[in-house]
């Protein structure tokens, strides 16, 4: 690597970058001081900055007396200046682990600029479960943002932001920023609002994200719009949700799905590119439906098989009221079928039981194949007829789930979770990275009959299911896609509405009446009634992607100041007290807060 290092810099080259090549260069270096060892009179100093670690040697040979005493009671991470000659070390001193391991600086002065004192955490040494806690690490992130991990992580990002921004200059798409007070825009979160002074009682929203200003640029005729915005959602957290991210958002006009498909396909794979994997440069496509009947899920992980099927006919002649019961109640019984599954103990079925249990079945029906027979609280009712009629060879365990879909589904799909992790099969597994299309416009809630929107309402619905909009909502299907890569549901878009009526619609079937509709959509209908283009467009996860690339367990380890699962950012403190006058300029009750 070329050093980009100035000349009026205070250094000459960066730590890392030293090579065989810098052989008998008298160099100047800056960095944190990793590690130190005292050999009774020679010092090496393991010194590091963004580029890698170097090995300095401090020997009377080379060295003034005073700068090995300094040397000697250097403190980790204290900021250092280093001069010396870079010399080749003797073969069987060279370290491979090192990307400088074939060098050593022999230091003739040493400079101290910036002394640390107590750490909240050490930074050389920690690795996977060796690392100090995570809240401690977060408490004191300007130290764990040392660590090469970290580093990496955040150079990965760096070049995954580049590359997206290169991309789509290319294709001609326009950077606009749209605003971070704003109007709530529904993604289905909660808002986090910010209360005006000036305007006492009345509030901003930061936005969920810039759907509808990509809408209206639309409108306005910018063709193509890219953004890499930052959106906030105050919702429950996970490892892989954050109250603050960022998304790759992404909006054109007269195209269809096929466009975006294609535009995002190639994005994707050169985003993939920069962490050294390949994808195909056209994914494959399931339907919403399918999705939901042999996965349970619309973010099925296709790494490995284990379909849910449904069993409903094999139950049917079978009097066994735990089945008898959900299908007389109309619903199906459903079930997974694991290859060799017979070899689980009875303990390991009773964990899985447990993890259907939690994700509110009432229970998992178990049935395994094992020498001609069957085994479990149905095997009695069972003959010969029965291997065909459940499909099972000798070795097999089924697991079933007898329950209306609305049960059975995140149910199986957590038994299928479960049974991958526990079967080691992501072990190896290629990759796997669909589209899932054609979802439903709304989600009608199977007990309270509340309609929401599947993705936001101001998805577009096939066009041919317009008709049943108020008749049957369930039945619309949407002009909504998401992409799923290794069961992370890695983006979303859709064709949007470009008419104010169907669009006055939509918000109707959302239970939002025309005066509401006025209040909170007013301008995007006025808006869609002045010449508006179809358009439609996309949203990517950044922050799932940058942790996918960089393999990384949570989004926290691409982030480099983010939030725990509390929402809180334990570094600098936030949220934090305001004082009362401050809460009294801002119209707010200190007492109600
Ligand atoms: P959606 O709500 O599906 O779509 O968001 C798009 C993608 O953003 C990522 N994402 C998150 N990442 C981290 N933390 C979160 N809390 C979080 N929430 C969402 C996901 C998701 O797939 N406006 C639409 C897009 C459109 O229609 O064009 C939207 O925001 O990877
Ligand atoms: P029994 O011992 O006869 O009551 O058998 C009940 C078995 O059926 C247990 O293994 C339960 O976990 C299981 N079970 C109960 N309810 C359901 C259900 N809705 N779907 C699948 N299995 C169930």
């Amino acid at each position: 690597m070329i050093s980009t290092v100035s000349s009026t810099s205070q250094r000459t080259i960066r730590c890392g970058e030293l090579s065989e090549k810098n052989s008998d260069d008298v160099v100047r270096l800056a960095g944190w001081v990793h590690r130190t060892r005292n050999l009774g009179g020679l010092v090496f100093l393991d010194l590091r900055d963004r580029a890698g670690l170097v090995q300095v040697s401090f020997n009377p040979d080379f060295t003034p007396q005073a700068v090995i005493d300094a040397a000697a009671s250097l403190s980790l991470e204290s900021v250092v200046y280093v001069e010396g000659k870079v010399v080749l070390r003797p073969q069987e001193m060279r370290n491979p682990d090192m990307t400088t391991g074939s060098v050593e600086v022999q230091a003739t002065s040493l400079e101290v600029v910036g002394p640390a004192s107590t750490l909240g955490i050490p930074v050389a040494g920690g690795k996977g479960s060796n690392l100090p806690a995570e809240e401690l690490r977060l408490r004191h992130r300007y130290l764990d943002l040392r660590r090469p991990e970290l580093q990496k992580n955040l150079v990965l990002r760096h070049k995954l932001l580049q590359t997206t921004r290169r991309y789509l200059d290319e294709k001609e798409f326009l950077e606009i920023e749209t605003p971070m007070l704003t109007k709530p825009t529904p993604e289905g979160s909660r808002d986090y609002l910010v209360p005006s002074r000036i305007h006492p009682g009345e509030f901003y929203a930061l936005p969920q994200s810039p759907q509808l200003y990509k809408q209206l640029l639309m409108i306005s005729g910018y063709d193509r719009y890219f953004q890499i915005a930052r959106c906030f959602r105050d919702e429950d957290l996970r490892a892989d949700r954050q109250p603050e991210f960022t998304q790759i958002d992404i909006e054109a006009s007269f195209i269809s799905p096929e466009d975006i498909f294609e535009l995002t396909e190639g994005l994707l794979v050169s985003l993939f590119a920069q962490a050294g994997i390949t994808i195909p440069q056209q994914f494959p496509r399931m339907k919403y439906v399918e999705a939901m009947e042999s996965y349970g899920c619309d973010r099925p992980d296709l790494r490995y098989d284990l379909k849910i099927k449904d069993y409903t006919a094999a139950f049917e002649t079978i009097e066994f009221v735990v089945t008898q019961t959900a299908i007389k109640a109309g619903g199906r019984v459903r079930g997974i079928k694991v290859p060799n599954g017979a070899s689980l103990s009875r303990k390991q079925v009773d964990e899985v039981e447990a993890q259907a249990k939690s994700a509110g079945a009432a229970g998992l029906l178990r049935l395994k194949f094992v020498d001609g027979k069957f085994e479990g609280p149905v095997a009695k009712f069972l003959d010969d007829s029965a291997i065909s009629a459940f499909g099972v060879e000798d070795g097999d365990l089924l697991l079933f789930v007898a329950a209306p879909d609305h049960i059975s589904n995140p149910a199986l799909d957590r038994v299928r979770q479960d049974l991958a992790s526990r079967l080691n099969l992501l072990e190896g597994a290629e990759n796997s990275i669909i589209w899932i299309t054609d979802f439903p416009m709304f989600a009608v809630d199977a007990e309270t009959g509340k309609v929401d929107a599947v993705h936001h309402p101001f998805t577009a619905p096939h066009p041919d299911d317009i008709k049943f909009l108020e008749s049957d909502p369930a039945a619309v299907r949407a002009l909504a896609y998401d992409v799923v890569f290794n069961g992370t549901e890695l983006g979303g878009g859709s064709i949007r509405i470009s008419n104010p009526d169907v669009q006055r619609r939509a918000l109707q079937v959302l239970g939002i009446d025309s005066e509401q509709a006025g209040l909170r959509f007013g301008f995007l209908l006025e808006a869609l009634a002045a010449g508006a283009p179809p358009h439609g467009g996309i949203a990517l996860g950044f922050d799932r992607i940058a942790m996918m690339l960089a393999d990384a367990p949570s989004l926290r380890d691409v982030i480099a100041f983010p939030k725990t699962t509390a929402a809180r950012a334990l570094f600098e403190g936030a949220p934090s007290e305001v004082p009362a006058e401050e809460l009294l300029e801002l119209h707010l009750n200190p007492v109600s807060v």
